[in-house]
């Protein structure tokens, strides 16, 4: 991706997210980001994005839609002459806070780098690294535009993830831990100056280097996702990365907290392992499983990745 358009889509992600009223319409030169230029593009069916405005009529500005669960299909004009792989990455996330507004909830994306055979780690926790040099990069620009990153209380502890933004220009997320156990937060701590937050249903946990959520679990042994991501949107987050591991993103998934799921196949076979999915309970037929009315796969170097929406 050309430098000039990773700057775009962070100018992008700058100028909605401080813009104090209502959002009509986006468009850009390729330069400059327009809020509300043109209040016509206002669609019931999703969010309007037009480029190349300025250069051309109304009529033959190649123009997008973005949906509430995050697609992009295009809509009017050639768009030959833009990155569309890119845009369909990565604006949706530059976009989260207008495209959710109606439902007041966060846009969430679950990505993993997994072996062919979908494991996301081998059986003694080890996952790094499945993926590729791309793959990393991309994780990185997500990171960048998301404006919270989660994971579990096992990934803390086996990966011990800084979470923050090093790969590309951006700022870093929220970073956000799930669970009771108080594993060791140094390697968060120690990377970036920014909030940390864990999600607990116990009051055992004391850690002054991080804000701590208690939230019960009721009937249940877990924190439902819905509490913890509305607690988020309180706090002005309007777009959320799920970085793992099985358990964490199944739970969201499950929960039908989910928008988008990215998965990174990498050239492996590891035949066991953690699995990137977990059902809660045992499929007998194909017509059970999780099926995606629209998904794409796109190279990303010399390997793939299959991105599907919920
Ligand atoms: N390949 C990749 O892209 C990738 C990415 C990330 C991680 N991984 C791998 O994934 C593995 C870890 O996966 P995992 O499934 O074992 O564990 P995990 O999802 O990382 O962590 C699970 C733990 O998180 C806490 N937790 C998560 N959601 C919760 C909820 N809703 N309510 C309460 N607690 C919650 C619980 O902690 P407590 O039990 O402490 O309460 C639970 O035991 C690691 O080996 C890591 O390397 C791979």
């Amino acid at each position: 991706m050309k430098e000039s358009l990773w700057q775009l889509f962070l100018d992008i992600k700058q100028k909605v997210q401080s813009y104090p009223n209502v959002i009509h319409s986006v468009g850009t030169d390729g330069q400059d980001v327009f809020i509300n230029s043109d209040k016509e593009n206002d669609s019931a069916n999703g969010f309007v994005v037009c480029f190349d405005v300025n250069t051309f009529n109304k009529k033959i500005e190649p123009t997008f839609l973005l949906t509430a669960n995050g697609k992009l299909e295009k809509l009017n004009g050639n768009t030959d002459h833009l990155d569309f792989h890119s845009l369909q990455l990565y604006l949706p996330f530059c976009l989260a806070s207008v495209i959710k507004k109606d439902q007041e909830f966060p846009l969430i994306l679950s990505h993993f780098a997994q072996s062919l055979d979908g494991y996301i780690a081998a059986t003694n926790g080890q996952s790094q690294w499945i993926g590729n040099e791309e793959n990393l990069i991309h994780s990185h620009r997500i990171r960048a535009l998301c404006d919270a990153v989660i994971i579990g209380n096992n990934t803390l502890l086996n990966d011990k993830p800084k979470l923050n933004v090093r790969r590309v220009k951006g700022n870093d997320p929220i970073r956000v831990v799930i669970g009771n156990k108080n594993h060791c937060t140094q390697s968060l701590t120690g990377s970036s100056i920014g909030q940390i937050i864990r999600f607990s249903s116990d009051n055992i946990i004391k850690d002054s280097s991080v804000d701590v959520v208690k939230i019960d679990c009721k009937e249940q042994n877990y924190i439902p996702t819905s509490s913890i991501l509305k607690t988020l949107y309180q706090k002005g987050v309007r777009s959320v990365l799920i970085e793992g591991g099985s358990t964490t993103s199944s739970l969201f998934i499950k929960e039908g907290n989910t928008d988008i799921v990215q998965y990174h196949i990498a050239p492996i076979l590891l035949g066991s392992g953690i699995p990137n999915y977990n059902h809660s309970h045992t499929i007998t037929s194909i017509d059970e499983g999780l099926h995606f009315e629209h998904y794409h796969f796109n190279l990303m170097g010399d390997q793939i990745m299959f991105t599907g929406y919920l």
